[in-house]
């Protein structure tokens, strides 16, 4: 989270493994430039893009500058100040004996600027790639130094329980456990974080805020788009490894959690993991029960035919992966003992949007006429994490007239009318790595607890031929969806 301004990160390096790829493009130089608008840089700070392709410091801020133009949330500014923070470093992330250029840079920079900096290694890289650098990193002398360098991972950790396991300890035998970043970019949203101010700034919302007044909560992630090119990884991977294992599960953490007694690292992961292991196992026999799995077929989407995932690249043509999932949960302790929690996500969806919505339960309406029940809706609190990025609080109204009529009306909290920008959420989780502030980032046993909440989901899909494509793409899913969330009397709410 980010700190006031008088505490920028003392001198730091960063190494970008994957440098010329999609995700500096796209997040990374654009959050490091937003934050060096914003004075949150370091004053003694360097930035190394490392590749095997290749390129020169010029070309390679270049191809980095278009990337600014495209998808940073500022594009005008000091750009020509900026980029020569920016080096590029040609690369093979599989030679060992490249890796002494590293500290080479790190005792060059040491000693330009007279003190030692914090070394970050961002590994921005195919997962296969990870366990091969992380090995030829741990083996850097530099990385013995646990109080200054850090490694940070991106998703996904591992493909299932076992290889999560594997990976964390793979991790955990050459670096300790708080150099570890596990990047979960959820947590670095804004509205996400909001969820904890909320529930807990407020003294109105915490005492109704369980079991007795809360009915259901119900978590959407919803995207229009389908998979951009990403066939090689999505088919890997599926709905529920991708978004549900991780993004979802701790968005559901950030509603469920206790309070923390502190916002110190340790003291709010440790909450969350509790709710992670308070989620009741699913048995097998009840995977179909509370469980959904959906894959796009052909159809239209923003009025041109779309490809069917089965037809997309990089996709087996009898594809058993799934697009769409949606799961129920419940999470067994004294404040949410039978709520249930419905999640789901998928590609191809109508609407962008992440949602979640607290459904209340039903005041008693027997005082008032039938025709001013006819409208009657119980309290419902949205927050919608993006792209509305607000907070509606559902009541019901007197309709003006002279008839006792009732209409249900929002009561609305707007980010964006609220307040001028906001952070990416790459750039508040950039500067917490260089703070050193690992709140947002997952610790081995939260990725851990994540998984063991899935596997018996993953087995039973894995165990099952599915009937697949079973959802028109521009369209909310299966109707074992709809299902899924009618059987108990609710539907999801749009
Ligand atoms: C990524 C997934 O982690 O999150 C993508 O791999 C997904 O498949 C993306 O599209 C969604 O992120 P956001 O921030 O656009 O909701």
């Amino acid at each position: 989270m980010i700190p006031p301004t008088n505490q920028r990160p003392g001198a730091t390096v960063l190494f970008i493994f994957g440098g010329s790829g999609d995700l500096n493009l796209r997040k990374l130089t654009p959050a490091l430039y937003n934050l060096f608008i914003d004075n949150y840089l370091p004053e003694q700070f360097a930035v190394v893009g490392l590749g095997r392709s290749q390129y020169t410091d010029d070309s390679f801020r270049e191809r980095l500058e278009e990337g600014v133009q495209s998808f940073s949330r500022r594009k005008d500014g000091p750009w020509d100040t900026f980029s020569p923070l920016i080096t590029y470093l040609q690369m093979d992330a599989g030679d060992a004996g490249a890796y002494t250029k590293l500290s080479d840079f790190v005792a060059d920079k040491e000693k330009q600027w007279g003190q030692r900096p914090s070394v970050i290694f961002y590994l921005a890289v195919a997962p296969q790639l990870v366990p091969g650098i992380a090995e030829n990193l741990g083996k850097l002398q530099l990385c013995g130094d646990t109080s200054r360098v850090r490694i940070v991972v991106e998703k996904p950790f591992g493909h299932d329980l076992k290889t999560a396991l594997e990976l964390n300890a793979l991790l955990g035998g050459l670096f300790a456990e708080e150099q570890i970043y596990r990047i979960d970019h959820y947590l670095g949203k804004e509205t996400v974080q909001n969820i904890l101010a909320l529930r807990f700034a407020n003294s109105l919302f915490e005492p109704i805020w369980n079991r007795q007044y809360v009915e259901h909560v119900q978590i959407t992630a919803a995207e229009t788009v389908g998979l951009e090119g990403r066939g090689g990884y999505y088919e890997g991977s599926g709905a529920l490894r991708d978004m549900i294992q991780n993004h979802l599960l701790q968005v559901l953490c950030m509603v469920a959690t206790e309070a923390p007694a502190s916002f110190d690292a340790n003291e709010v992961r440790n909450k969350t993991v509790s709710v992670l292991n308070s989620i009741r196992r699913i048995k097998p026999e009840q995977v179909n029960e509370v469980a959904v799995r959906g894959q796009y077929g052909p159809g239209t989407v923003k009025g041109k035919e779309a490809a069917g995932y089965r037809e997309e690249e990089g996709v087996d043509p009898n594809s058993a992966t799934e697009t769409f999932a949606a799961v129920k949960l419940y999470v067994d302790n004294w404040r949410w003992e039978n709520v249930p929690f419905y999640l789901r996500t998928g590609k191809f969806l109508p609407e962008k949007t992440t949602i979640i919505t607290i459904q209340f339960k039903a005041a008693p309406d027997f005082a008032f006429p039938d025709e001013a029940t006819k409208t009657w809706q119980s309290n419902r609190l949205s927050i919608s994490i993006q792209p509305a990025m607000d907070i509606r609080l559902r009541f019901q109204a007197k309709r003006p007239g002279q008839t006792l009529a009732l209409d249900p009306v929002d009561m609305v909290f707007s980010y964006k009318t609220a307040y001028e920008q906001e952070p990416e959420a790459y750039e508040t989780l950039l500067l917490d790595v260089m703070t050193g502030d690992a709140t947002l980032f997952m610790r081995a046993d939260q990725v851990e607890a994540a998984w063991k909440v899935v596997t018996p989901i993953i087995e039973a899909w894995g165990s099952e031929e599915p009937n697949f494509p079973n959802y028109d793409p521009n369209s909310w899913g299966p109707q074992a969806a709809m299902d899924l969330i009618g059987r108990d009397g609710f539907e999801w709410i749009k």
